[in-house]
């Protein structure tokens, strides 16, 4: 029997109200049903909002400490369950149980660090400019947020957003991806259990075009964080604008890793087949581009293409295999397409380019480690972000001309580069134009506590995780308290 998921709405697990449902299967196999899921209308979502409504005036005058508490019970339980969470993860997704584990880990670290916000929050206390008078700035929920999340991190973004979300007193709405639902799920419960009370914490699955649709047009919503393509990010921005919804954006990237003359060739290999096949290169911070110093081109060329090789693909849940499959069939064919685009554009196909089949894979979506070298920084192949095992090979020759074709894109979110001369490691981060920069790391990795984002069309300006989730999820109120008994005026009354 499929395990049957329901929506999460007023602290009452509830089937779309047209009592509709979708079938999610494994990627690596098709014959592995992970879950039945709602597809949910916007009636469920109208339902959902109004109950968060109704629950935001009560959490919001929780005080801080005690709704983090909440969050810190959610980490624990996250910790208890890790296992279970991780290898359902891998069944809706795909990749490997290491990394699913690493996710479901990155969401207990954000249950701990937000919990421990829930004692900080700081706001900020002033000098003001007239006697017997206090001034500060504190900071308030916003209201109800409506949080769109992606797929290939099914828990750690959630996180990111739900956690300083609830810790800052708005309550939530979530439409979880539709390949990844069963986790957000989990959350669901992870949170009923931990005490957050009924309609704090929402979660309605369903359809971009349904659900997410109506979110960014609905009255009751007030932020909206959005982790997804740049394309959807740009409708998101154009319809929350015309709302005057408060809106965040991480989207995008084509990150670049440099290697140059002086590095460390081995720890750069290893880098690299981390940042590009990590993931199966489903992530926004994945290596897509290779930036090689024309004097160890070949010599890392041919180390590359040697291991590259030698990624063992399979089924996540095999804790020998290396990559994973892609979540979909459509993804897959996304990303062949564009092996078809480099190969026209005249880049040289040096491994891969093709779908991986070879016996229990033909149940998956699984395709093979690629590697186009002699790409030019014009090259589509070099622009666009392709969210596959993909890596595009450009040859440089200096460390000058490295920085300028990394920032030659259109993306900003993680850049990395490889040497061990300590002033080109600072020019590059002074000069690359990215919201992340590795020095002697891939471009993969980013840890819970410090800013997460990009520049460019990576985004709209705000950063996730960290003290700066608050900036999305909270309002500033300035509080002016005169003690003096007597009028005092601005800018009127001030003496010398
Ligand atoms: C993403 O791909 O959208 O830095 C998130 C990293 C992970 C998060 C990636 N901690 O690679």
């Amino acid at each position: 029997m499929a395990h049957h998921f329901n929506n999460y709405i007023a602290g009452e697990w509830v089937p779309a109200k047209s009592g509709k449902t979708v079938e999610n299967r494994n990627p690596a196999d098709n014959d592995d049903l992970v879950g039945v899921f709602p597809e949910s209308g916007v009636d469920d979502l109208n339902e959902a909002v109004a109950a968060a409504r109704s629950a935001y005036a009560r959490w919001r005058k929780v005080p801080a400490p005690v709704r983090a508490l909440k969050i810190q019970r959610a980490g624990e339980l996250m910790r208890e369950r890790k296992e279970e969470i991780s290898r359902q993860m891998t069944r809706e997704m795909g990749k490997v149980m290491a990394e699913t584990r690493g996710d479901t880990q990155e969401g207990i670290d954000t249950a701990f660090y937000m919990a421990g916000e829930g004692r900080r929050l700081f706001g900020v206390t002033t000098p003001v400019e007239l006697p017997s008078k206090f001034g500060m700035a504190v900071r308030r929920p916003v209201g109800v947020a409506g949080l769109i999340t992606p797929w290939n991190f099914p828990m750690a973004i959630p996180t990111w957003k739900v956690f300083p979300a609830l810790v800052a007193g708005n309550a939530v709405v979530i439409k979880p991806a539709t390949y990844t639902p069963a986790t957000v799920c989990d959350l669901g419960l992870i949170l009923e259990e931990a005490g957050v009370p009924p309609g704090v914490f929402n979660v309605v699955c369903g359809s971009g075009s349904t659900v997410g649709e109506a979110i960014l047009g609905h009255p009751g919503v007030d932020v909206i964080s959005f982790t997804g393509s740049s394309a959807v990010g740009r409708r998101i921005n154009e319809v929350g604008g015309k709302n005057l919804k408060r809106v965040s954006l991480e989207l995008g990237g084509k990150n670049a890793q440099i290697v140059l003359a002086d590095a460390d060739l081995e720890l750069a290999l290893e880098g690299v087949l981390w940042g590009a096949y990590g993931t199966t290169g489903q992530r926004c911070t994945a290596t897509s581009r290779l930036i090689l110093e024309n004097k160890v081109h070949d010599k890392f060329v041919k180390m590359l293409i040697d291991a590259a090789a030698r990624l063992k693909l399979g089924p996540g849940l095999d804790e020998s295999v290396q990559v994973g499959p892609l979540v979909s069939a459509s993804q897959r064919e996304t990303v062949h397409s564009y092996v078809e685009v480099g190969r026209k554009e005249g880049a040289e196909l040096a491994l891969g380019g093709e779908f991986y089949v070879e016996g229990e894979s033909k149940k998956g979506y699984f395709y093979k480690p690629t590697v186009f070298l002699g790409v030019k920084a014009a090259m589509r192949i070099a622009r666009e972000e392709i969210f596959g095992p993909v890596l595009s090979v450009l040859k440089v020759k200096d460390a000058d001309e490295a920085i300028d074709v990394l920032n030659d894109s259109s993306y900003g979110l993680s850049s990395s580069i490889y040497t061990r001369d300590v002033n080109l490691a600072f020019k590059a981060i002074e000069d690359i134009e990215a919201g992340i920069t590795y020095v002697n790391g891939p471009t993969i990795g980013a840890e819970v506590h410090l800013p997460f984002g990009g520049v460019k069309d990576t985004g709209n300006g705000h950063r996730e995780g960290s003290f700066t989730a608050f900036d999305v999820f909270t309002e500033w109120k300035s509080v002016y308290v005169d003690y003096s008994g007597r009028l005092q005026r601005a800018q009127i009354d001030v003496g010398a």
